[in-house]
C-alpha cells in the first residue's frame, strides 16, 4: 500500500480542493483535480513497470534508454472512475481500456445494500499490467466484486489499484483479498466509515460531484 498523501507534495493541494465543500462545487475543477491525481499516481505506478534498454536515434547520434514495453490495461469503475482514468491515459499512451459499472442496490435501509456489477467490458489481461481505478474505496465491496469479475479475463502480471481516497476499514478489508503482485496507490486514507458506508471526513460522493 502506497499512500502518497503521507508525503508533502503538490498532491496536497489537489486533495484539499476536492475535499473543500466550497471549492468542490466547481464540477470542472473537481474533475480536473481527480484527473491530476491520476497523473501523479500514474507516474508512481510507472516506476514499478519492467524496463529494457532501447536505442534512440537523435538528430546527432544515438542514446540507450531504459523504456518499458509492458502492455498496460486501464480499467475503470463507472462513473467516478472516469476522470481518474483520463489522468492515467494522459501518461500511458498505448494503454488498452476497460470499463465496468457498479452500483449499490439498497434493500430497504440506507445501510443495507449489495453491490451490483452489471456492465463489464475489458480486454484480455493475461500477462499484462492491470491498472484498476476507482476514486473511492469505502467498504471495499465494489473492488471485491470487480476483482472477482476480472478473473475471467486472464491473469495480469501486476495489478495496480489506483484510488483517490479510502477508509482505513475498506483498506484493511481489501488488503486481505488482494491477489499476488497487487499494489494499492492512494492519495488519502481517512479514519472512519459511517453506517451508510461513507468515508469520514472524506470528500462526499465523487460520482455526484463530478457528474451531478
Ligand atoms: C462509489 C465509488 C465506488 C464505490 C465505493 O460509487 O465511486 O465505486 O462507491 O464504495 P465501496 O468501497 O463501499 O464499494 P457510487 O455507488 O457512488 O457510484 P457513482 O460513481 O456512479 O456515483
Amino acid at each position: 500500500i502506497h499512500n502518497l498523501g503521507d508525503e508533502n507534495s503538490i498532491l496536497n493541494t489537489f486533495i484539499s480542493e476536492i475535499r473543500d465543500k466550497h471549492i468542490q462545487k466547481d464540477a470542472m475543477r473537481f474533475r480536473r483535480n481527480i484527473e491530476r491525481i491520476g497523473e501523479v499516481l500514474g507516474y508512481e505506478v510507472s516506476k514499478e513497470l519492467e524496463y529494457t534498454v532501447k536505442n534512440v536515434t537523435t538528430p546527432l547520434g544515438h542514446k540507450s534508454m531504459n523504456l518499458s514495453q509492458d502492455q498496460v490495461v486501464i480499467c475503470s469503475i463507472l462513473r467516478a472512475g472516469l476522470p481518474l482514468h483520463q489522468g492515467l491515459l494522459n501518461y500511458f499512451d498505448n494503454a488498452e481500456n476497460g470499463f465496468i459499472s457498479a452500483f449499490r442496490k439498497h434493500e430497504g435501509d440506507e445501510d443495507d445494500f449489495e453491490v451490483i456489477v452489471d456492465y463489464f467490458a475489458a480486454p484480455s489481461l493475461e500477462g499484462k499490467v492491470l491498472i484498476l481505478t476507482d476514486p473511492m474505496l469505502a467498504t471495499g465491496r465494489t473492488l471485491e466484486n470487480v476483482l472477482e469479475g476480472l478473473k475471467k479475463h486472464g491473469t495480469p502480471k501486476q495489478i495496480h489499484i489506483v484510488s483517490v481516497i479510502g477508509s482505513q476499514q475498506g483498506i484493511d478489508f481489501i488488503e486481505n483479498i488482494f491477489p499476488q503482485n497487487t499494489h494499492l496507490w492512494i492519495s488519502a486514507i481517512d479514519p472512519e466509515l459511517n453506517a451508510r458506508g461513507y468515508i469520514i471526513p472524506g470528500i462526499g460522493d465523487a460520482g455526484d460531484l463530478a457528474y451531478g
